[in-house]
């Protein structure tokens, strides 16, 4: 078990998935990835999660965000269960869920969380950016689905800061105002934001959100 952290390098790995054998920094290239894990194939959360993240393909190929699943089920079961997502959630699964039956994967990214349940993998969620450098974690229960508006957002808001002397406030969504990093002076801000700021305070400087 490792423990990783934000700004840790994503622990590449090989491994069997509904798609054949993929070596995941191969897979990612130069793109962004979500990797996220789903606690078992045939149960219900998780065929609406796999379902919903299938119909988010166009907007993840705007973001250049490549997507892989992970259960612990095997290879034969996810591509049965695959065909069940496509009926009951009118898609088509469009992404490689790893089969990860000897709980390697799972090891190396923290997602079995013995005192939740000590077989079974967590919903955790991690944005990978194209240094392979993890830039978000999240970890959800088996209880709750997770929200991929939100995993929109957050990838919206980490590839405009990853570029842009900016952050996002609370509940930003894209095309909304940003704040400016505390690090730029006035003086910078006015040279790298020319659609103007306000100072609402020293330490809170909102700009129109930089093109
Ligand atoms: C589900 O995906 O529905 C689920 C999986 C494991 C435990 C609870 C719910």
């Amino acid at each position: 078990m490792s423990t990783l952290r934000l700004g840790d390098k994503a622990p590449n790995f090989d491994a069997e998935t509904s798609q054949g054998k993929i070596n995941f920094y191969d897979f990612l290239g130069d793109s962004w990835g979500i990797l996220f894990s789903h606690p078992a194939d045939y149960t219900p959360v998780c065929t609406t999660e796999l379902g919903a993240a299938a119909k988010y393909k166009d907007e993840f190929e705007k973001r250049n965000v490549k997507v892989m699943a992970l259960s612990v089920d095997g290879v034969e079961s996810h591509k049965d269960w695959i065909k069940d997502i496509n009926e009951t959630q009118h898609t088509t699964v469009n992404f490689p869920i790893i089969a990860d039956e000897d709980r390697k994967v799972s090891d190396l990214y923290d997602m079995i969380h013995p005192n939740a349940d000590d077989t079974l993998t967590v919903r955790s969620v991690y944005v990978i950016g194209p240094d392979k450098t993890i830039k978000l974690m999240i970890t959800y229960p088996a209880s709750t689905g997770r929200n991929f508006e939100e995993l929109l957002r957050v990838i919206d808001s980490l590839q405009l800061t990853a570029y842009k002397k900016v952050a996002t406030p609370a509940n930003w969504k894209s095309g909304e105002d940003v704040v400016i990093s505390p690090s730029v002076s006035n003086e910078e801000a006015e040279k790298l934001f020319p659609k103007g700021f306000k100072e609402v305070k020293s330490y809170l400087r909102m700009t129109p959100q930089p093109d």
